[in-house]
């Protein structure tokens, strides 16, 4: 943490100026694969926060007041500019969080593909007519925005997640408070310039740079009406109690996962070997939909073992930047710590390890990128017990552990089902009663046949059960977050009748 005054500091975006805060401290945003400093930003404190929240505040009224197609006018120059810029920005992301430049990308595409999502649903129906017991009247279910949103995001993706939060958030008549991931502000900084450049009205998006306790004083604000919250299970846990019991508020969590990936003994192995690469891998294992636990059944285990270790081997981590890597550097040094100390979990557990690429040889580490935060793969093979702290704890990175099963589907789930997160997971088969069984027993929101357990698309629900979240912050699902839903009945007679033969009539003492 450094203590320049250097005007070069980014700032925050406040009831639509750029401020510098009522804080001293900035902090960096660094290159994980280099080590490098890429920009500088303002510190966000509790006076920021309470600014941005006034600002919120005050602008509620004008903008309910636009039309949804109106509010949605300032989110399609967002969309068009998140297309037009998409590999510069994606460029960005992988500088900022780590991921190999195809992530980069699809970051950005993700978002827009959310931006589009929402302002397009702006011209769709937003609730329902409803029959009435009574003929004479019209029932409606409609929606209301809730009012000021307050949205904590991940770094694993700067720019799509921000927007699954913000982007209905906004077409649907709320007002924001945005936090960004404190490893990604540079993502944030350019996200806030697109609000600037599309004219939003003034206070109806905010953004405040800063860690930990500033996002605390966004969702522990009484003014905050639906928190938004993206991130690890201790955090989004502690929000969700919390803002259980403040009257009227409400908090959509999305947290992490210990996803497994089911693979019977009818699975075609190059689509498991595949998927299983691909889910535990991907993102240097970074993602909450990562798979750390690959159920496998006992008649293509060994088979399954020999060809998923081979590619663990072998996988390329190197320079994000580059086309052909695969996986890039962790996203900072206490988190390669993290990592290595779940491997330690692992074998002090009594893991047989089969890769353990955790600390790179010095010829796997790019020219130039030594000072990167490097982790590679660690693949362990251990006896199914559910008491081992290593199948339970999520570790967010490249950590999976083989448990091989015998017997039938039942046997696959309840291995699968033993955890307390529930986000993501996958079966790999070719019997599609095996596949169904999966889709209706597995306790996941997010369920993938002959497929890795990552990729989800913006139009479809996202989000866990258990310990891995208590709504939905994301994609189409999130309208239910940020918007009131209102029975509205209408009587289109001159007399008063009610439903379930409810009497009408009023009797006084002059009726005797
Ligand atoms: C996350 O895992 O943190 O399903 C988000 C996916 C992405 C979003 C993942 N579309 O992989």
């Amino acid at each position: 943490m450094s203590q320049t005054a250097d005007a070069d500091l980014h700032r925050h975006y406040i009831g639509g100026e750029w401020s510098d805060g009522a804080g001293e401290e900035t902090f960096d945003s660094e290159n994980p694969a280099t080590g490098e400093t890429l920009a500088s930003f303002r510190r966000g404190t509790e006076d920021d926060v309470d600014r941005a929240l006034a600002a919120a505040e005050d602008a509620e009224d004008e903008w309910r007041e636009l039309s949804y197609i109106d509010r949605a006018e300032y989110l399609w120059d967002i969309y068009h500019e998140l297309r037009d810029r998409t590999d510069e920005l994606g460029r960005v992301v992988t500088k900022e969080c780590g991921k190999e430049i195809s992530e980069g990308r699809a970051d950005v595409i993700e978002a827009y593909h959310m931006v589009e999502w929402a302002a397009g649903n702006a011209r769709h129906p937003h609730g329902d007519v409803v029959p009435s017991e009574i003929a004479s009247k019209d029932a409606y279910m409609r929606r209301k925005p809730r009012g000021v949103v307050g949205c904590v995001t991940p770094w694993n993706f700067p720019v799509a997640i921000p927007f699954w939060h913000m982007a209905v958030a906004l077409v649907e008549g709320n007002t924001v408070v945005w936090k960004p991931a404190e490893q990604t502000p540079w993502c944030g900084q350019i996200i806030a310039e697109m609000f600037e450049d599309a004219g939003i009205p003034d206070g109806v998006f905010n953004m405040v740079q800063g860690f930990g306790d500033a996002g605390a004083a966004i969702t522990e604000d009484e003014r905050v009406d639906t928190v938004l919250f993206t991130g690890s299970a201790e955090v989004g846990l502690e929000i969700a109690s919390k803002v259980g019991g403040e009257p009227g508020k409400l908090a959509a969590c999305e947290m992490g996962g210990k996803n497994g990936i089911v693979i019977a003994e009818d699975a075609d192995l190059d689509i498991a070997v595949h998927s299983a690469v691909m889910s535990s891998f991907k993102t240097t294992g970074q993602r909450c939909v990562s798979s750390e636990r690959l159920i496998i059944h006992e008649d293509v285990y060994d088979e399954f073992k020999e060809r998923f270790v081979e590619v663990a081997e072998k996988v390329t981590v190197g320079d994000p930047l580059e086309e052909g890597t695969f996986m890039g550097p962790a996203i900072e040094a206490e988190h390669v710590e993290k990592i290595h100390k779940h491997n330690e979990l692992a074998r002090k557990e009594g893991a047989n390890v089969l890769v353990d690429r955790a600390d790179l040889d010095a010829d796997e580490i790019p020219d130039g990128h030594e000072d990167g935060y490097w982790v590679g793969p660690f693949v362990y093979e251990t006896e199914y017990d559910s008491d081992l702290r290593s199948l339970q704890e999520e570790c967010f990175g490249p950590h999976v552990a083989l448990i091989e099963y015998s017997g039938d589907m039942d046997r696959a789930i309840e291995i699968h089902n033993d955890t307390d997160y529930g986000l993501a997971g996958a079966v790999i088969s070719e019997d599609y009663r095996k596949i169904h069984q999966f889709r209706d027993d597995a306790e996941i929101g997010l369920a993938y046949a002959n497929l890795p357990c990552i990729g989800a698309e913006v139009h479809l629900p996202f989000g866990g059960v258990k310990s891995s979240g208590n709504g939905y912050p994301s994609a189409r699902e999130v309208i239910e977050a940020v918007t009131e839903r209102t029975a509205f009945t209408l009587n289109n007679s001159k007399d008063i009748e009610m439903a379930q033969g409810l009497s009408a009539d009023i009797t006084t003492q002059d009726d005797d």
